[in-house]
C-alpha cells in the first residue's frame, strides 16, 4: 500500500498562488498581491472571532443599526473594523465601500493606492447567534483615472470592470474562494488553523452546467411575481422531471458556495415589498456574480447580467438570479430574455 503523504511540503499557499499569478502579468506592481494579503489577514482574523464567538462573548447585538435600518451584530462591527482596518494601512487602496458604512470610507492621502475594494464584512448575521455558516465578500475595482483624489465614480463601476473578487466562507471550515478574472478561474483556498494558510484545495472550481437544487426564501411566496411561481412550482412538480431539492440557509455565501459545488439555481428576487431585492450590488452582487461567471455559470437580475448593471449609488439593491447555466436559462427562457 503506498504510504500515506501526512505533510505536503510543496504546498500552494494563496500568496503563493497570487505571486505566481502577479507573474504572469510583466506590469503588475504587486499592490493586488499586498492587498489581497491584508484580506487574507482580515479573514483570518474574523474566522479566528466567528470560532471563539461564544468564549469571547461576540453572540448578540451591538446595539445599533446599519446603514439599510438594520440590526448590527459585534461580529458585524468586529469584521468590519477588521477589514478597514487591514485594507486602510496597505498602502493599496484609494477608498472602501463597506455594507456597514453609509458613505465610502477615504483612505489617508499618505497611504492612498490605486484600488478600490466593496466589501460585506459579515454576510448572513441572522446566522451568527445559532452556529450556522457565515461569511465575507469583496471586489476589487482599479482606479479609472490617474488623480488620488477621492472621486466617487470610481466606486461606481459596473462589476465588469473588477479585476479580483471573492468571498470567504465559515463553515465546518474556513474556505476562501477567489477569482482573478479575464479567464484566470475560480480557485478554492481551505484554512490550515495549524499553519495559519490558506491551502489550494479545489482547484478550477466550474460549476455544474444543470444541477438539482433551488434555493429561495420559500416564506415569500405571495411576494413574488407570476414567473418565480410559476417556475417554483415546476421545479416541485413530476410532470416536468425530477423534483428539484430545496435548500436554503439564509447565509448569501453559503448558498452561492453550494450553488457553485453542486449546481442549481439561487434566488433572491424582487417582491411587493421590496421592488429591488433585498441583496446589495456592489458588495454581494457584483463579486458574487464575478465568480459564478469565471466558473461558467450565469448571473442576472431577470433582464440583464449583474455584471453589466451601471451602479448609481453605493448601497443599491437589485434581484439576483445566479448558478448552473441549464437552470438560469431556463427562468430567462420564461422572462422572455
Ligand atoms: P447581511 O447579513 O450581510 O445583511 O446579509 C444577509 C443576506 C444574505 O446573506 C442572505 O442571502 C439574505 O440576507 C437572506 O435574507 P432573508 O432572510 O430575507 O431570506
Ligand atoms: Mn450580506
Ligand atoms: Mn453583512
Amino acid at each position: 500500500m503506498a504510504q500515506q503523504q501526512v505533510f505536503d511540503s510543496n504546498c500552494m499557499t494563496l500568496t503563493r498562488f497570487v505571486l505566481a499569478e502577479q507573474k504572469k502579468v510583466p506590469t503588475a506592481t504587486g499592490d493586488l498581491s499586498q492587498l489581497l494579503t491584508s484580506i487574507q489577514t482580515a479573514v483570518k482574523a474574523v474566522s479566528s472571532a466567528v470560532r471563539r464567538a461564544g468564549l469571547a462573548h461576540l453572540y448578540g447585538m451591538a446595539g445599533s443599526t446599519n446603514v439599510q435600518g438594520e440590526d448590527v451584530k459585534k461580529l458585524d462591527v468586529l469584521s468590519n473594523e477588521l477589514f478597514v482596518n487591514m485594507l486602510a494601512s496597505s498602502y493599496t487602496v484609494n477608498m472602501l465601500v463597506s455594507e456597514e458604512n453609509e458613505t465610502v470610507i477615504e483612505i489617508e492621502t499618505e497611504k492612498r493606492g490605486k484600488y478600490i475594494v466593496c466589501f460585506d464584512p459579515l454576510d448572513g448575521s441572522s446566522n451568527i447567534d445559532c452556529l450556522v455558516s457565515i461569511g465575507s465578500i469583496f471586489g476589487i475595482f482599479k482606479k479609472t483615472n490617474e488623480s488620488n483624489d477621492i472621486d466617487i465614480k470610481n466606486a461606481l463601476q459596473p462589476g465588469r470592470t473588477m479585476v479580483a473578487a471573492g468571498y470567504a466562507l465559515y463553515g465546518s471550515a474556513t474556505m476562501m474562494v477567489l477569482s482573478l478574472g479575464k479567464g484566470s478561474g475560480v480557485n478554492g483556498f481551505m484554512l490550515d488553523p495549524a499553519l495559519g494558510e490558506f491551502l489550494l484545495t479545489e482547484r478550477d472550481i466550474k460549476i455544474p452546467r444543470k444541477g438539482n437544487i433551488y434555493s429561495i426564501n420559500e416564506g415569500y411566496t405571495h411576494q413574488w411575481d407570476d414567473i418565480i411561481t410559476k417556475y417554483i412550482i415546476q421545479k416541485k412538480d413530476p410532470k416536468y422531471g425530477k423534483p428539484y431539492g430545496a435548500r436554503y440557509i439564509g447565509s448569501m455565501v453559503a448558498d452561492v458556495h453550494r450553488t457553485l459545488k453542486y449546481g442549481g439555481i439561487f434566488m433572491y428576487p424582487a417582491s411587493k415589498q421590496s421592488p429591488n431585492g433585498k441583496l446589495r450590488l456592489l458588495y454581494e452582487g457584483n463579486p458574487m456574480a464575478f465568480i459564478v461567471e469565471e466558473a461558467g455559470g450565469v448571473a442576472t437580475n431577470g433582464k440583464i447580467p449583474i455584471l453589466d448593471i451601471q451602479p448609481t449609488a453605493l448601497h443599491q439593491r437589485c434581484p439576483i438570479f445566479l448558478g448552473s447555466k441549464d437552470d438560469v436559462n431556463e427562468l430567462l427562457e420564461m422572462y422572455n430574455v
